[in-house]
């Protein structure tokens, strides 16, 4: 955590004893709204749906400046984020989330948006969860955007039919599907081996394989026994089955890539977020028809992440007017629609109409209410919603230096143990 603690310390000798600066609603304007945004939305259906916040904005009035940072996952843009803080130079407007959020506005370095919030009733039509990520001291500081779910597989009805197999609904028919595709010389599982995305399989791994509560216990509690137990030996065995899946030239490869080869039937399935339903979009196909979108196998487990917009403190009017005005418009119901159609996401408001969305979108809907209700709705730990830092970090050099060796299942999990520890 030693990063994370100078990051504080120095960000609040920087911003000073700065209260939180309430952003106000946007009032007349007294000045021309501007916002520089920094984000990391640079894939087909990523780009589109941040084009649709940028033309919202310009239609306001407002002057736009993008800052996109490529790199999926976001670890390149955290990195631009904490040296443009430490410069004393922050953005406007950055897209960032879960105990991120709490770690900046602990740093005084976000305004406050309750303002907005009361002007546009959030309390009412945001759900707890998302309530709990965006507030911090009860207050509001960021935006949520939407909620991605993380759990699913992409498949291609046309290559598993080559096998005469329909998308796997346990994880025994995960491996038995993929043996018989690589029998037949077709890749089973389309990766990209970035270790952000080796970490997102390998959570939805530990909610199938080691179930729900196990998730709970090893990657939101970070409880040792379940981190050092076999059930986690369990996980990183089926992690090596994984490994063999791919195929040779996934190092490296981006994300929205790995999608396009599930798109051209190149591979049987991708698991990867909701965001990959933003490229399938993007390329015009369509669900239940090009490509099948499944949850991975699991007891009724959803993995929940959920994009923000934070607006740091930053001076000048037209600055302070231009994060009054993109706070009101990403909760407007017009542009969650507008947003998350293209995102491959749901609206982070409950009261957005269905009617536009399709049969995933509805399914991830209906599987967020019943996995809340259930208490099978976690957060994710690849995207910084369960944990962010040095502990998320932790989890992903293990993950992925399992991932990409022969390291044996028993010893990655003690590597686990030992690495969770150093972080905390
Ligand atoms: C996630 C982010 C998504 C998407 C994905 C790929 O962490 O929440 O919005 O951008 O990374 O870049």
């Amino acid at each position: 955590m030693i990063w994370e603690d100078i990051m504080k310390t120095v960000a609040k000798a920087l911003l000073g004893a700065v209260s939180m600066l309430a952003v106000t609603v946007a009032a007349p304007a007294m000045a021309e709204p501007k916002a520089e945004v920094l984000h990391y939305w640079t894939s087909g259906g990523e780009a589109k749906a941040v084009q649709a916040l940028q033309e919202a904005f310009k239609a306001r009035g407002g002057t736009w400046v993008d800052a996109p940072v490529a790199g999926g996952g976001g670890d390149a843009q955290a990195a631009v984020l904490r040296a443009r803080v430490l410069a004393g130079d922050p953005p406007a407007a950055v897209q960032i989330k879960g105990p991120n959020i709490q770690e900046w506005a602990e740093a005084g370095a976000l305004g406050d948006l309750n303002a907005v919030a009361e002007a546009q009733n959030w309390d009412k039509v945001l759900p707890e969860t998302i309530q709990n990520i965006v507030k911090y001291d009860g207050q509001y500081v960021a935006v949520p955007v939407n909620v991605h779910r993380v759990d699913w597989i992409w498949a291609n009805p046309e290559v598993l039919a080559k096998v005469g197999a329909d998308v796997p609904t346990t994880w025994d028919e995960f491996n038995e599907t993929a043996e018989k595709l690589k029998a037949a010389g077709i890749i089973p599982l389309a990766h990209g081996g970035q270790p952000w995305q080796d970490a997102t399989v390998f959570e939805t791994v530990v909610l199938g394989v080691g179930g729900i509560d196990f998730y709970q216990k090893a990657l939101v509690d970070l409880d040792m026994e379940a981190l050092g137990s076999d059930t986690m030996v369990k996980v990183f065995d089926q992690m090596r089955k994984m490994r063999g899946y791919v195929d040779p030239d996934f190092p490296g490869r981006d994300w929205n890539l790995a999608t396009a080869m599930v798109m051209r039937g190149e591979a049987a399935m991708q698991i990867m977020g909701d965001w990959a339903k933003g490229e399938f979009a993007a390329a015009g196909l369509e669900p239940g028809k090009d490509y099948i979108c499944a949850s991975t196998p699991s007891d009724g487990g959803y993995l929940l992440n959920s994009d923000s917009f934070a607006m740091f403190n930053v001076s000048g009017d037209d600055n302070v007017e231009g994060q009054a005005l993109l706070a009101e418009l990403i909760l407007g119901t017009d542009f969650q629609e507008t947003f998350n159609l293209y995102k491959g996401s749901i609206p982070a408001r409950t009261d957005v109409p269905r009617g536009e969305f399709d049969a995933c979108a509805i399914k991830s809907m209906d599987d967020m209410v019943s996995a809340a209700e259930g208490g099978t709705l976690m957060g994710s730990m690849a995207h910084e919603i369960a944990q962010a830092g040095a502990i998320r970090g932790a989890f992903i050099d293990v993950v992925t230096a399992h991932f990409n060796s022969d390291m044996s299942s028993t010893e990655a999990t003690e590597k686990l143990v030992k690495s969770i520890k150093l972080a905390m």
